[in-house]
């Protein structure tokens, strides 16, 4: 299986910017050996899976699902609304949602079920704190069906990627509380430190680094 390169924009870019992006992403791109994943903001999903579909090693992620189901929950965008739209992935329990929307591991547990439920791959981020608690919410038969990202808070957006050494270890964990899933690694991660994290693991999640296009184009590029 190809290994997995997310770009996760998370909320930047605006329509304009988007565009613009994409239009020198997909006159530039050569095929590559990767799968690569675009994770833009909700608000774009549709405008780029008409732009993308004839790239079929590009597919598209969320950033984020509602916990809940189709229903009277305002605001929430529920798996059901992405049916058509090309969406493959969901990005779950990033440290950022964590962090800033005080999300617990419960709500993580739900959100996975969600994506089960309506035929998106959950991309399910963990810490060297929370993957034990996490693991413990769901069946190993439902973490099977699931992508777990390895994401040390201290190594997202500071250009400190975590030693190669421990991701290797933090890998070996995973298996360990959520069986033999496939496991990314997200955190600082750029041309140069890319090849590294992919001989450890089976894709990055890279946020900064996604944002200009060149550079993205460069850190593919860079995979051998
Ligand atoms: P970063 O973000 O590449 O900017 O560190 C990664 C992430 O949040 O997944």
């Amino acid at each position: 299986m190809a290994k997995l390169v997310v770009a996760n924009w998370k909320s930047n870019k605006t329509k304009a910017e988007v565009s613009s992006w994409l239009k020198q992403f997909l006159a530039a791109l050569s095929p590559v050996s990767v799968e690569v994943v675009l994770a833009p903001p909700f608000v774009f999903i549709d405008f780029i899976s008409r732009l993308m579909v004839s790239f079929s090693y590009l597919k598209l992620a969320v950033q984020d699902l509602s916990p809940y189901p189709a229903g009277s929950y305002t605001g929430a965008i529920s798996a059901v609304n992405l049916k058509g739209l090309q969406v493959e992935y969901a990005i779950v329990g990033h440290s950022e949602r964590r962090r800033w929307f005080h999300e617990t591991n419960n709500d993580v547990a739900l959100k996975v079920e969600q994506a089960l439920a309506n035929q998106l791959k959950p991309i399910v981020c963990v810490d060297d704190d929370t993957m034990v608690g996490l693991a413990g919410k769901l069946a190993e038969n439902v973490w099977r069906n699931c992508i777990i990202a390895y994401e040390p808070s201290g190594a997202i957006g500071t250009g400190m990627g975590q030693d190669v050494g421990l991701v290797e270890q933090a890998v070996k964990k995973i298996h360990g509380y959520f069986g033999r899933v496939k496991v990314l690694y997200g955190g600082s991660v750029d041309e140069r430190n890319i090849n590294e994290y992919l001989l450890v693991s089976d894709g990055v999640l890279v946020g900064n680094d996604s944002l200009a296009v060149n550079q993205f184009l460069q850190l593919l590029k860079a995979i051998k």
